[in-house]
């Protein structure tokens, strides 16, 4: 099989991320009406001896995705295979990843919404009655065939469900949008990868990079790991709040949690479109990043947060921002 293609485990990642990675929903933090949800499905669909409905998890990047598709094939004891939509170019791509599949497997598809179009029309029969339906041959003498493929239970993520088509979002039977998640459980997050590492941390310092966060656990891990080491090299390796203020200070996250692209997207359309509204494009190129990365990675959080807004006329910065950046704010007409 094309290592590119599937992965039987995330080889890619990092120690340090498969340590920290919550194995069972009793160790996911937060996102509680999922987990709830999902546990009575996993449970459900154990006690009929099926394969759980496929399930859709979508939200921004970092807030746990790839780790609760692993945590429901612990939690149904199945095995997980992995692929992702930028590696299925071909049909001939997604038919080997099906038919790898041995009864009951979960198949994490990651970016599901970069499937081609053309080749996603396969997962429908595959989703629905198990059947892989491919044409083979050359244009003068091409033919359908079916197989027949065990019961699978696809997980598919993505950052953007806006993009996936209907028919395959309606294929889905159950639907999860990850929030952001609180300051709590942020500060539960730091405790926990505090207790895995073995690093002790302080309570008001776990409190502090929860603050710092942007409502993402990711985030959260990757501050951990450098508050760390400063801890290790300053101080007696423990991470207090003295400790965690210097290094996030340095590492120029600020209270919000807003780093300098932050600073640069709400600085621009203030500086260059007097504070919207503006569209999209023009601050992409304003700013020199992707359109997609600021709609997908920061945009949600500004606008969770309240310093952007969107109007139909195209995003806004608002009276908070000009405040978080002390700005003076001449109120529009
Ligand atoms: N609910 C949670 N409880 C504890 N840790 C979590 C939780 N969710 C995520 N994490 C941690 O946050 C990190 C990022 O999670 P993950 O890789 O699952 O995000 P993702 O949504 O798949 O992101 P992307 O969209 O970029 O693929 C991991 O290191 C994971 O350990
Ligand atoms: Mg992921």
């Amino acid at each position: 099989m094309d290592e590119r293609i599937l992965t039987q485990n995330s080889l890619a990642e990092d120690n340090f991320d498969n340590r920290i990675r919550p194995q069972t929903l009793d160790e996911y933090i937060g996102q509680s009406e999922n987990k709830e949800n999902l546990s009575i499905f996993i449970k459900a669909a154990k006690m009929r001896g099926e394969p759980l409905d496929h399930v859709l998890l979508y939200g921004p990047p970092g807030l746990g995705k790839t780790t609760l598709a692993g945590i429901i094939a612990n939690e149904l004891g199945v095995n997980i295979k992995t692929s992702s939509g930028p590696a299925i170019e071909k049909s001939g791509d997604l038919a080997a990843v099906l038919s790898s599949l041995e009864e009951g497997d979960v198949l994490f598809i990651d970016e599901i919404h970069r499937i081609p179009r053309f080749v996603e029309e396969i997962l429908y029969s595959a989703m629905e009655d198990y059947t892989l339906d491919i044409i083979v041959g050359n244009d003068s003498s091409s033919r359908s065939i079916k197989i027949d493929l065990p019961p699978f239970t696809l997980v598919g993520a993505t950052t953007r469900a806006g993009d996936l088509t209907s028919p395959l979002r309606d294929r889905f039977g159950i639907t999860c949008k990850l929030n952001f998640y609180n300051q709590n459980e942020l500060k539960m997050i730091a405790n926990r990868t505090s207790r895995v590492l073995d690093c002790p941390i302080t309570d008001d310092a776990a409190l502090e990079l929860a603050l710092r966060s942007r409502g993402t656990p990711r985030i959260t891990n990757r501050l951990f790991k450098r508050v760390r080491d400063y801890a290790l090299v300053m101080g007696d390796g423990k991470i207090d709040i003295n400790i965690a203020k210097i290094a996030l200070d340095k590492l120029k996250v600020d209270r919000l949690g807003l780093d300098d692209t932050d600073y640069h997207l709400l600085k621009s359309i203030i500086d260059r479109f007097n504070g919207g509204p503006v569209g999209i494009e023009a601050i992409a190129s304003s700013i020199g990043e992707e359109q997609s990365t600021i709609e997908d990675v920061y945009e949600p959080y500004l606008l969770q947060i309240g310093l952007l807004k969107r109007t139909s006329r195209g995003r806004m910065v608002t009276e908070k921002a000009y405040e978080h950046l002390n700005i003076p704010y001449n109120k529009k007409s």
